[in-house]
């Protein structure tokens, strides 16, 4: 408040010349930090002094987040006696002074939204008074409840592993708490000691695995307007039998899509090259014998390609079909 004074003080001070009378602009604010919560109206305070001439100009500008001041956008400005307003938040800004000529170049933002949160500048332009504070900052804080969090789960639920399970939500300020509890948890089975939280990055990580971990866990995001939750279930497997299922539903599609693949091949050559004219004793190469079953081809084929199949389901997984 001092040094907002001292800047009213420098304001009023008239500097005078042999030929015109310049005043120091000078431009400050009451409040430059406003917290307010979501769908409520932000009063952005604005004051200034100079001597109106023809040329003033206001400027409000609006840099969204933590984004540098380089982006800034214009949102309103009022120039030879007209306010124009920009941007997606036109509709809801007011200039408290309509015109803005009398020291108040204050907004108001109705209905806020959490991308309304950033760092506005209110910048004020009187040529030829150039000298003093031109420009002020009001940084905005528009607090949001948090939106439903993500659940998700990281690593393989397998007994004897760690998994950490991961809560989050995309909108929240102030940063939601996260908190993961299991609901219904089977007495005795979870040893604390395998178990970390950590409530501001939302993760829990469950070391070394039993099946006693399995069961429903939920996360609770909050903050002081309010909380949402998300549930994940976990079920805890034994490694090889997992590999087991996976391998058999993997070594077969494989088998199936290799035979249908040969047998479109040979029907696909069979169809590009019409009947075959024999001309003299020339042998083509895809000829069959004579008094060979074409379907005794393809069996061969498929037969030949399977024990390449087999073999690796079987080093893989130890199935045995
Ligand atoms: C689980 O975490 C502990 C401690 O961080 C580590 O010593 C252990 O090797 C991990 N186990 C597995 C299977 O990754
Ligand atoms: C993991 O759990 C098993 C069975 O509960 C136990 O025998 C083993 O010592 C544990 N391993 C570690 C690293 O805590």
């Amino acid at each position: 408040m001092a040094v907002a004074r001292q800047t009213w003080t420098l304001g009023l001070l008239l500097v005078t010349s042999r030929f015109a009378v310049v005043e120091l602009i000078s431009v400050l604010t009451s409040r430059p930090e406003i917290t307010v919560n979501v769908g409520t109206d932000a009063l952005l305070d604005c004051k200034y002094t100079t001597a109106i001439g023809t040329s003033f100009t206001l400027d409000w500008r609006f840099v969204p987040g933590s984004a540098p001041n380089a982006q800034a956008m214009k949102i309103l400005y009022y120039t030879n006696g007209e306010t124009y307003k920009l941007g997606p938040k036109s509709k809801r800004l007011k200039l408290v002074n309509e015109p803005p000529t009398r020291g108040i170049a204050s907004i108001r933002l109705e209905k806020t939204e959490s991308s309304d949160s950033g760092k506005y500048i209110c910048d004020i332009n009187n040529p030829p008074d150039f000298a003093g504070t031109s420009e002020i900052f009001v940084n905005l804080i528009v607090q949001v409840p948090p939106s439903t969090p993500q659940c998700t789960v990281s690593g393989k639920p397998h007994v004897g592993n760690n998994i950490t399970l991961s809560c989050r939500s995309t909108e929240g300020r102030p940063s939601p708490v996260y908190v993961w509890s299991e609901v219904n948890p089977s007495p005795g089975t979870s040893a604390a000691t395998n178990v970390k939280k950590d409530n501001s990055k939302g993760t829990l990580t469950l070391r070394n695995l039993t099946e006693g971990n399995s069961g429903t866990y939920r996360c609770v995001a909050s903050n002081i307007l309010g909380q949402d939750l998300c549930h994940v279930v976990l079920t805890v497997t034994y490694n090889n039998e997992l590999g087991v299922i996976v391998g058999a539903v993997f070594g077969t599609s494989i088998a199936l899509i290799l035979i249908g693949a040969v047998a479109y091949c040979l029907l696909h050559r069979r169809a590009d090259h019409p009947k075959p004219v024999f001309v003299g004793n020339e042998l083509r190469e895809d000829a069959l014998a004579p008094g060979k079953d074409p379907n005794s081809q393809l069996l061969e084929s498929s037969i030949a390609l399977r024990p390449g199949v087999s073999h690796s389901t079987d080093s893989k997984y130890n199935i045995v079909v």
